[in-house]
């Protein structure tokens, strides 16, 4: 099983903390942001890591992470993104990495309280397919929702106005090596970019898509600068409580 931490893009809506740095980089509680995905990767088994990154301060996570030796790691591998071309056009730079293997894809501003390794074996013994974690949430409009009928996720559906469920879909994705087939499918959104939730909108047509629903909180940290403040106060709650 190979892990994708996905930590390009513009960070537009953090502006002006992301004008001269990545998103990613930014301080949450006492770590930057993407040491958080990157941990939970590595605490769910993962050992083959690639971060894919962009923009200005690409260079940056050269110097922060170096080899991932800090998280028990003998190497981390990098890509680079050329421009915001959206989550999964991020995913595709990954493909020669993950050779047909299975994979977990992470976004870099994703915090979660669980640890993933259960759904990570839940998904090995799947086998093909897809599997997503879903988690309640108040405000399922800011994120891609899940509509859920006799225990299937029938459709996703990317910032509903009228979301059909409260359960929004994290950023926490796994995939057989197909996804890089269902990726080259892709046509751009309405927002111009290649996005996540019509991949696992194919993997739901052909029948091949499972989900779980997180039990601890989850909280994505880039989305705005409440979600950034909620993200830091969590993690830090997190760091008192397991006492490091
Ligand atoms: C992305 C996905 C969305 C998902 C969210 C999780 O949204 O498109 O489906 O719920 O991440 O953080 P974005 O943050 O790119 O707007």
């Amino acid at each position: 099983m190979k892990g994708v931490v996905l930590a390009g893009g513009l960070g537009t809506r953090l502006l002006p903390l992301t004008k001269i740095t990545n998103k990613h980089l930014l301080p949450v509680y006492d770590r930057p942001m993407v040491y958080y995905p990157v941990e939970k990767l590595v605490q769910a088994g993962i050992r083959e890591i690639m971060l894919v990154t962009g923009g200005n301060a690409a260079g940056d996570f050269l110097r922060l992470l170096e080899n991932g030796r800090e998280f028990g790691l003998k190497r981390i591998h990098y890509t680079y993104q050329e421009g915001a071309g959206g989550i999964a056009a991020a995913l595709a730079l990954a493909e020669d990495f993950v050779e047909g293997d299975r994979l977990v894809a992470i976004l870099g501003d994703n915090l979660f309280e669980e640890n993933l390794l259960p759904y990570v074996r839940r998904f090995e013994r799947q086998g093909r397919g897809a599997r997503i974690l879903l988690k309640e949430v108040e405000d399922p409009e800011r994120f891609g929702v899940a509509d859920v009928q006799d225990g299937k996720v029938v459709r996703v559906v990317e910032k509903p106005k009228r979301p059909r469920s409260r359960l929004a879909v994290t950023g926490c994705y796994m995939y057989d090596a197909r996804v890089f087939d269902v990726i080259r499918r892709l046509k751009p959104s309405g927002r111009g970019e290649l996005e996540i939730t019509d991949v696992n909108n194919l993997y739901i047509r052909q029948g091949r898509l499972s989900y779980d629903v997180l039990k601890g909180w989850w909280q994505d940290a880039g989305s705005s600068f409440e979600a950034y403040a909620r993200a830091g106060a969590l993690a830090r709650a997190l760091r008192l409580r397991s006492g490091l």
